[in-house]
């Protein structure tokens, strides 16, 4: 059984949406699949068209401490189709960081939950649709889970915040002692702009390779579908949602195989790490390369002609190199790739120099001007 949080703190960046679209793939390619929802909002319980609001039995009640309102996971389970089952929630899940803090091994409730669940069924994938949030309902997610799927956007401030769900994934593991593996999944691309292809990149180092080929195109479809409370292979199935859904499924099955190579792969590496610790040898570690970071600078205007960026990067020389690239209405963009360090910059719109109005920070420069400030670590 393969346990997948969707997770991602950041909201709207289409968790729930690949949550309920991958489950339904999944069951369309004959695995059986739990759906659960781990999100007090009860987004994906509503997208597989159960009203959150008329439900006596929810996760709540799973993961409650409370002895009289307790149930276990197959309990609350409804069958939405052969293949695929929903463990659905609502508000009341909001009451549930309260009700275990201080408890002990709170954040393994999910887990345990799922480890005691009595059913004649064996589920071939369970898929966890997250909260927006890194409290205790996304860490009992990712407590539960082998792997994670954080969906990312190509849009401002997608990859604000990775970093921490990086550092909490690596936390988690270590106190498992086992590895999450984590893979992003890049939603609501926009094939069309250069900037899509760039935030794209950067999500491949952010992740460092671990990016799912399969690219989820913007499609409004699958907005549609959601407000039917139909997954879009339901829905739609010739739409680009549909096929891009359909292909991340076929996708994360066919990781299976690879799994296996990969794990001979690995153990072979660590006996050789192994060895060389016991010869105690400095391990080899890859040459240390600065590697240069992306910056994502985006500027709003709406009846701007052109907008560049100056900064110490660029010797302050606005060219035509440094043009933005206006994506949509009023919108400018731009990625630079810069080694780690400190620098200022301003942009430069229709001549005009001006400062980064959603950058608080600031410095001045030798001559006493007012620059936006950067830091790359
Ligand atoms: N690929 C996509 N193309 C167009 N709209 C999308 C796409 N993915 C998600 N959406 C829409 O964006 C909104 C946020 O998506 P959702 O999956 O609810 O995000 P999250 O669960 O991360 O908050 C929803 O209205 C959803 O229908
Ligand atoms: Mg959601």
């Amino acid at each position: 059984m393969r346990v997948i949080a969707i997770a991602n703190q950041k909201g709207g960046c289409g968790k729930t949406t690949t949550a309920v679209n991958l489950s339904a793939c999944l069951a369309q390619l004959k695995k059986n699949v739990l759906l659960i929802d781990l999100d007090p909002q009860g987004h994906a319980t509503l997208g597989l068209n159960v009203k959150p609001q008329e439900l006596s039995k929810t996760m709540y009640n799973v993961l409650t401490p409370s002895t009289q309102s307790k149930a276990r996971l197959d309990e609350i389970i409804i069958p939405i189709t052969e293949k695929l089952d929903l463990a659905p929630a609502n508000i009341m899940l909001s009451a549930i960081e309260q009700e275990l803090s201080g408890k002990p091994e709170r954040e393994a409730k999910l887990m345990q939950a799922i480890s005691l669940m009595v059913t004649s069924k064996t589920y071939d994938y369970v898929i966890i649709d997250c909260s927006p949030s890194l409290g205790l309902l996304t860490f009992n997610g990712l407590r539960a889970s082998n792997e994670l799927i954080s969906p990312v956007e190509t849009g401002f401030y997608s990859l604000h915040g990775i970093s921490r769900l990086l550092e909490i994934v690596k936390l988690i593991s270590k106190q498992l002692n086992c590895k999450i593996q984590v893979n992003a999944l890049v939603t609501m691309f926009d094939r069309r702009t250069k900037f899509s292809h760039e935030v794209k990149e950067e999500i491949g180092k952010y992740f460092s390779g671990c990016v799912y080929k399969t690219l989820i195109n913007n499609n409004v479809k699958l907005k549609e579908a959601s407000s039917y409370g139909l997954p879009v292979i339901t829905y739609n199935k010739r739409c680009r949602g549909a096929e891009d859904y359909t292909m991340l499924a076929k996708e994360v099955v066919a990781q299976e195989k690879a799994k296996k190579t990969v794990n001979v792969a690995a153990q072979a590496k660590e006996a050789q790490n192994q060895k060389q610790e016991n010869n105690a040898v400095a391990p080899t570690t890859p040459q240390a390369s600065v590697a240069k970071k992306g910056a994502v600078f985006t500027f709003y205007a709406e009846d701007a002609k052109h907008v560049g960026i100056a900064g110490d990067f660029n010797d302050w020389v606005s060219s035509t190199q440094e043009q933005m690239e206006n994506i949509e209405k009023g919108v400018w963009a731009r990625v630079l790739h810069l080694d780690p360090g400190k620098y200022q910059y301003k942009f430069v719109v229709d001549g005009k120099w001006i400062i980064d109005p959603k950058n608080p920070k600031i410095e001045r420069d030798l001559s006493g001007n007012v620059n936006s400030l950067l830091e790359i670590k």
